[in-house]
């Protein structure tokens, strides 16, 4: 598949020229030095090129080689690979990094890699000169439907998960779905459980998209064909006009937002996703892998608080379980599940906004101060055990 969709995202924030594309096709990666240009006009000189030795190994060389024809210069760092290097350290590596290679305000910072690369980088992008101008080439399917598109950036800490961060639109994201096929298959689910998540918040017509990317990956698991990339292609497309259109009328997350389309929705599944992920340090589930555990817990607590038709949640459930096995939690400490809980509690001012469901495509933000007492806990314990039956 040669042929590329190209969508454009109107993402307002008062005060910035915040429209960008999000450019989706095959092949994409040989053209970035021209996308580049025509999107962030003639100023931009240099280029640095955050990455990792993995990603970066396999795709660094075509992006850099574009640039030099563009006539952009390109300079590289790489960051280490995983969850745990997503710190402040991190940041403050990439920003000494752009200050030695001279990154001026009309410059420009490349995030090549998966959600890690692009949130720190993103992250560092925003702080450097006060901010500049971010490219996003997304190269997990995580990362091409949910974490380049909407601005948010950020690290983690021992406190919890993203809690340190920036909003920091990109100027153009770049999602090249011939890059999937090198993607570790365990990835591939991960941004397929992220993928779910969107689905189960948008509506049917968003989950049966993600059923049929579910389906063509079963039977083409490198996502090689070119009918597979096209299935592809399409999905990211609708995945991120979905967010798109959520971040368009709530960029910025308002605090006093609690609609069913304000971008708090988008935490669907999350709540318990950061808990697992602070509780086991970042190091035992994937980011899409801990999402898949929070989509099936928050249907839980919807079924149980009977805010969702038992059908639709069986629904769910069946999709997620499509993707493919998530690794068990039981063993994973309820106390140490808890504390992470209560720590996001606190932090949010005594209680949490569950994202939970009144139906697929029904998303509701209900407090934890209005459950009857117990629901979490029980809930808890009750899936955990349930996680290796
Ligand atoms: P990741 O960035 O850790 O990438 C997963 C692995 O795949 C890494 O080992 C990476 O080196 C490798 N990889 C990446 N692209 C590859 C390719 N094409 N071929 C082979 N290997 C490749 O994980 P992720 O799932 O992409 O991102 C998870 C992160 O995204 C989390 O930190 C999460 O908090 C964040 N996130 C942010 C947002 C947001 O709105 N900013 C939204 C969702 C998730
Ligand atoms: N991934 C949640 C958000 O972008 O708001």
């Amino acid at each position: 598949m040669t042929r590329s969709e190209t969508i454009k995202v109107g993402v307002r924030i008062p005060g910035e020229a915040a429209e960008y594309q999000i450019i989706c096709g095959s092949g994409l990666l040989e053209s970035t030095g021209d996308v580049v240009r025509t999107s962030l006009g003639e100023d931009v000189r240099r280029a640095a090129v955050i990455s990792n030795r993995k990603v970066f190994g396999l795709y660094g060389e075509a992006v850099e080689l574009s640039l030099k024809r563009a006539g952009i210069s390109a300079a590289s760092f790489m960051i280490g690979d995983g969850e745990r290097f997503k710190t402040l350290r991190t940041a403050e590596k990439i920003i000494g990094f752009l200050n030695t290679a001279g990154i001026k305000r009309g410059d420009a910072v490349i995030a090549l890699g998966g959600g890690v690369v692009g949130d720190a980088a993103g992250f560092a992008a925003s702080l450097h000169l006060r901010g500049v101008r971010l490219v996003q080439i997304p190269t997990t399917l995580l990362a091409m439907i949910d974490s380049s598109v909407g601005g948010k950036t950020g690290v983690n800490s021992s406190f919890g998960k993203n809690l340190i961060g920036t909003f920091h639109q990109p100027a153009v994201v770049i999602a090249d779905v011939s890059v999937l096929a090198t993607l570790d298959p365990r990835e591939m689910s991960s941004g397929l459980f992220e993928a779910v998540k969107h689905g189960a918040i948008s509506g049917e017509r968003l989950l049966r998209t993600t059923e049929k990317m579910i389906d063509v990956r079963s039977r083409d698991p490198k996502v090689e064909a070119a009918e597979t990339r096209a299935v592809f292609a399409k999905g990211i497309t609708e995945h991120v006009k979905f967010k798109a259109l959520i971040v368009r009328d709530d960029a910025r997350e308002a605090i006093g937002a609690t609609g069913s389309r304000s971008r708090k929705i988008l935490n669907f599944g999350h709540t318990l996703a950061h808990a697992l992920e602070l509780a086991t340090n970042y190091r035992y589930l994937k980011h899409g892998e801990a999402v898949g555990h929070g989509v099936l817990f928050a249907a839980e607590l919807s079924k149980r608080l009977e805010l969702s038709p038992a059908d639709s949640i069986k629904f769910l459930n069946g999709v997620v379980h499509r993707v493919g096995g998530l690794p068990t939690v039981d063993k994973v400490g309820f106390e140490a599940v808890l504390a992470a809980l209560s720590n996001d509690k606190k932090s949010r001012g005594g209680s949490i906004d569950w994202v939970l469901l009144e139906g697929i495509g029904r998303p509701v933000i209900v407090s934890d101060s209005s459950f009857p007492g117990g629901t979490v806990r029980k809930a808890l314990r009750d899936y955990l055990r349930s996680t290796n039956r």
